[in-house]
């Protein structure tokens, strides 16, 4: 009895597998160039904390394969590069890279990085001065609106 259950389970574990998105492959050339430029405190906090899901450069868990997890973890990561990637920085036009300054003002307290990520990456997680310093650097390059 307790074996068949076993077996049931370990079954539909298996069956989960089959069900996988897939996310865009990146390009196979990434041109540096049209890379986000920050001053280097920004980079790195940028890279630390949101690189996983809004830049090329995932760095994806083993986990993160696993279905049904990797249903969540993907879709982030699809989600989060369109949202915003960094490294897609220069074909923004102007119209986008405010509204994304914009969203990182309003999100950088709550929002992002995504909690349910901070709760498996320690390491990304921001302190309160760090999100005060990309807050304002965001801040500078928000245009007053004309109205
Ligand atoms: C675990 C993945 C993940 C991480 C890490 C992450 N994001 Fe996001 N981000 C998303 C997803 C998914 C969306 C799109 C859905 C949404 O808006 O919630 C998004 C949307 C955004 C948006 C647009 C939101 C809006 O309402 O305008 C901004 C801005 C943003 N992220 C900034 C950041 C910044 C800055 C960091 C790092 C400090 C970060 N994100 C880290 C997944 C992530």
């Amino acid at each position: 009895m307790l074996k068949t259950l076993a077996l049931w389970v370990l079954g539909m574990f298996g069956l989960l597998q089959l069900i996988q998105i897939d996310i865009p492959e990146p390009p196979k050339q990434i041109d540096p160039g049209k890379e986000i430029k920050a001053p280097k405190l920004i980079m790195a906090m940028l890279k630390r904390s949101c690189y996983d899901c809004h830049s090329y450069e995932t760095k994806m868990p083993w986990y993160g394969h696993i279905s049904p997890i990797s249903l969540e973890v993907k879709s982030h990561i699809k989600e989060g590069r369109k949202a915003v990637n960094f490294q897609e920085w220069s074909n923004y036009d102007d119209a986008k890279k405010q509204k994304i300054y914009k969203g990182i003002v309003k999100t950088i307290n709550f929002r992002m990085p995504m909690p349910m990520y901070l709760i498996v990456h320690e390491d990304a997680k921001l302190t309160r001065e760090e999100r005060e310093i990309i807050k304002k650097w965001a801040e500078s390059h928000i245009k007053e609106e004309v109205y």
